[in-house]
């Protein structure tokens, strides 16, 4: 799941779970949380408890669980005070439309909301609930005043709902959950955001390796791509102080330190994670998207037949992902980067492809047979903005990654200059 850098000291998650049928994924997501190294502290609802036991999260955080606001060997043994400043991010997972609505006027309650109240940490709330209960306006005005104050929401996602309704207010998946809570833990406090981070405070999207896509449930279509560059790239931003999240192929690369990676293996999922890991201010596709998936993959292992020919595999097309983040829209990252790798002419087909994507950037490289590119340590880039191209010199693919994420700090640092002017 997300790289945890090994030195790091502990990070604490305060998880609340409250009532809705979607409190099963907060057990799989402490679990993913405990997997990445983070301590987590549960309280349960009463409404919550309806849903999961005490014991099951108990289990899964490998501590104590919290559930009422009256009991004295819990006020002897921590105050909900002192239980609401001891994690780093308080979560709120389910979050049902009651406790955003006791959220929103303030009210305590019970431990939970008294615990929400108190808090001096960062909130991240992941509303789960009917979908014309998300829908009401009530909801709809008690998420925008949250918002206001700070609070940050993850979700609903929309699909088939438990009541049978369709729609937005599902809870999100738990990995998602999970990598939303790491890239919170990770983003670099504020008091450290110096001249060598840049891009604290900033968010960054980054899609790295290749795809698989399946034939059957054994085989796949894949290609060569290493995922070196992606994951170089999503390193450089961390260390610049970014809040990175990294959605990834398979590769056999290690997690870069201090980024939250989430591992697909088709197109289409790649395509669900960057949607999910939205807002961000800075997205760079890097990733080799395969353009063709298997239209029906079969649920079975395709069968050699003596004298009959190979099957056919017809093909679809997959998301362009770069283009589709690249889309007018509330949700595009303010730059968007492209790469091209190209065999000839590569400034003139990226400058083509930069147009065509709706990118702000291209990183061209020349992937010729003989450059190395593909699989390679080294690269050769040319970077191609509205204003021209600019060859930069054979380096390394860390190199190049760090001439990026410095390049993306310019810019940043460039427009918020515009914008005081
Ligand atoms: O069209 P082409 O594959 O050459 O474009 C390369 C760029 O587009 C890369 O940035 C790659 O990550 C992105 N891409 C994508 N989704 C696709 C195909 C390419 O994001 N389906």
């Amino acid at each position: 799941m997300a790289a945890v850098p090994a030195a790091d000291i502990e990070r604490r998650v305060l998880l609340i779970v409250s009532g809705g049928i979607a409190a099963y994924k907060a057990l799989e997501t402490v679990r993913l949380l405990r997997k990445a190294g983070v301590a987590v502290r549960c309280v349960l609802t009463r409404g919550g408890a309806q849903f999961v036991t005490a014991l099951s999260l108990q289990a899964l955080s490998e501590d104590k669980v919290y559930d009422d606001l009256w009991s004295l060997t819990d006020e002897s043994e921590m105050g909900h005070i002192e239980l609401s400043r001891q994690a780093d991010l308080v979560v709120v997972a389910p979050a049902s439309a009651d406790i955003l609505a006791k959220m929103t006027a303030g009210m305590a309650d019970d431990l939970a909301t008294t615990v929400l109240l108190a808090t001096d940490k960062p909130v991240l709330v992941a509303p789960a609930m009917n979908v014309r209960m998300w829908e009401h306006a009530a909801t709809q005005s008690n998420l925008e005043t949250l918002v206001r104050r700070g609070v940050s929401v993850i979700g609903p996602n929309e699909g088939p709902m438990a009541c049978g309704e369709y729609g937005p207010g599902r809870l999100v998946e738990p990995e998602a959950l999970t990598a939303a809570v790491l890239r919170r833990l990770n983003a670099a406090p504020a008091a450290s955001a110096g001249a060598d981070r840049p891009l604290a405070g900033r968010r960054a999207l980054v899609t790295s390796g290749p795809t698989h896509e399946p034939i059957d449930p054994v085989r796949y279509i894949a290609n060569r791509s290493s995922g070196r560059q992606g994951h170089a790239i999503a390193a450089a931003l961390a260390a610049l102080g970014a809040e990175v999240t990294l959605v990834s192929g398979p590769t056999q690369l290690p997690d870069p330190a201090g980024v939250a990676v989430v591992r697909i293996e088709t197109a289409a999922q790649m395509e669900a994670a960057c949607r999910a890991a939205l807002p961000a201010d800075v997205a760079v596709c890097a990733a080799a998207v395969a353009d063709w998936r298997v239209a029906d993959r079969g649920a079975h292992k395709l069968k050699k037949r003596p004298g009959e020919p190979p099957p056919p595999l017809p093909l679809a097309e997959n998301p362009d992902i770069l283009m589709g983040l690249s889309a007018p829209g509330p949700s595009r990252p303010a730059l968007v980067v492209g790469f091209a790798a190209e065999t000839e002419k590569v400034a003139e087909h990226a400058a083509e492809k930069r147009a065509r994507k709706g990118c702000d950037w291209i990183l061209a490289n020349d992937v010729s047979e003989g450059s190395g590119t593909f699989g390679g340590a080294d690269n050769e880039i040319t970077l191609i903005t509205a204003e021209g191209a600019e060859p930069w010199p054979r380096q390394t693919k860390a190199q190049a990654a760090e001439a990026l994420a410095r390049r993306i700090a310019d810019h940043f640092k460039a427009a918020a200059r515009d914008a005081a002017e």
